[in-house]
């Protein structure tokens, strides 16, 4: 007897996604892959970028090539729904045929939920949505699959969302964190620049470059790794070790650049490749909606006590984890080596600024938010599914109390 329960459970997916161009100028392809998506009008989803002038360019060069575009850049640091509605408006009413995303996880995320909309008129952004309770694959086979093409310009390092088949937006009625799922929903192309990665703030660099670390630790942990995954994402730990300090302390640092933003694309490209995130984003989702954290300090600052919960399961997988980022085990125990996982990342989180914990001192965290958040996303996000250790309510509860 199959127990259905764990029908989406132990198959391995690849995700479908659309092509990745990485390097310095590849901004500069925009036109020409919009051209090959099919876009003759262009809605550029962006939170604005100002002062940077990337925008400008974007539209310059489309403009250029031929390609028209109307602008929506009030796309929030995490994108709501309220904003896509908005923003799918003026999709329809400038008659576009395509989203040109640019900017960071936001910016790309909300260009996916406009196009989820523009797939599904009339349909509820919120009900797309990838959820334990209803089945979200279930769910999910009531929508018609995306056909309306976007091509993602990434100026920063660390969401993957340029290449990611989903799209992280706020469920405003319910207060939580929700993952857009309808099929085809990956971009059509996904331009990576360092030359543009590299305008980032050093706060930015650190915070969404650990969100980068934390989508491959969280990966490489995973219920749902698997080798399609694994060796992208113990590649990334090594780069992200060896490289984010000085990337973030010295902008000129050409290579660091470069190796983050390939750490950043390669975490956000093997995501597609069958493996999940756990409960960091769980509980990072969940910050970043009740006190408008940062998604990558979010789950930076959650990350030693969170990931100490799951050591139990898989130690050999923190040790290995640990190896790659420069540790010399031998002659530990399995428990010493997977110790110097959490001794090099608290390292590499102090030498980043970012502090650990005291979320009520740092962030004004309520501990009567907790049961909210234990509720609406904990234990009702995807992310839950491949966390390697199970959890319930009450569990998940203390876990959050310890990070007051
Ligand atoms: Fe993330």
């Amino acid at each position: 007897m199959i127990n259905k329960q764990m029908v989406q459970f132990p198959l391995t997916y690849n995700d479908r996604i659309g092509g990745v161009i990485v390097g310095w100028g590849a901004h500069e392809m925009v036109a020409d892959e919009a051209k090959k998506a099919g876009i003759k009008n262009a809605l550029i989803t962006t939170t604005g970028l100002k002062g940077t002038g990337i925008v400008d360019e974007v539209i310059g060069i489309l403009k250029h090539h031929g390609i028209s575009s109307t602008v929506y850049d009030k796309v929030s640091s995490n994108p709501r729904d309220t904003e896509v509605y908005e923003a799918a408006k003026v999709f329809k009413d400038a008659g576009c045929d395509g989203v040109v995303s640019v900017g960071g996880g936001s910016s790309h995320d909300a260009g996916k939920g406009v196009r989820a909309l523009a797939s599904n008129p009339g349909a509820n952004l919120c009900d797309m949505a990838a959820r334990v309770d209803p089945p979200w694959m279930e769910v999910i086979g009531r929508f018609k699959p995306n056909t309306i093409p976007q091509v993602s310009v990434n100026t920063t390092a660390g969401t993957g969302a340029e290449s990611t088949m989903g799209g992280a937006i706020i469920d405003t009625k319910n207060r939580a964190k929700m993952f857009c799922v309808v099929p085809n929903l990956a971009p059509s192309c996904a331009l990576n620049d360092p030359a543009l990665i590299r305008l980032m703030p050093s706060n930015l660099i650190a915070w969404t470059g650990f969100d980068a670390f934390s989508h491959a630790f969280e990966s490489y942990v995973c219920k749902l790794s698997s080798p399609l995954n694994q060796g992208a994402m113990i590649h990334v730990i090594k780069l992200i070790a060896e490289n984010l300090r000085e990337f973030a302390y010295n902008k000129m640092d050409y290579k660091a650049c470069e190796n983050i933003c390939w750490a950043s694309c390669s975490a956000g490209v093997a995501l597609g490749f069958g493996g999940g995130v756990g409960i960091v984003h769980g509980l990072g989702h969940g910050l970043s909606v009740l006190y408008d954290i940062h998604h990558g300090l979010a789950n930076a600052v959650v990350t030693l006590g969170i990931e100490r919960y799951n050591q139990k399961c898989v130690p050999e997988k923190f040790a290995e984890m640990a190896r790659a980022m420069g540790v010399d085990t031998t002659g530990m125990t399995k428990m010493e080596a997977s110790d110097m996982w959490f001794y090099e990342t608290e390292r590499l989180l102090n030498d980043l600024g970012i502090k650990s914990g005291g979320l009520k001192e740092q962030f004004g965290m309520k501990k009567e938010d907790i049961p909210h958040i234990v509720k609406n996303q904990y234990e009702n996000d995807f992310a839950r599914q491949g966390n390697p250790r199970d959890f319930n309510f009450n569990e998940s509860v203390q876990l959050l109390e310890e990070q007051l």
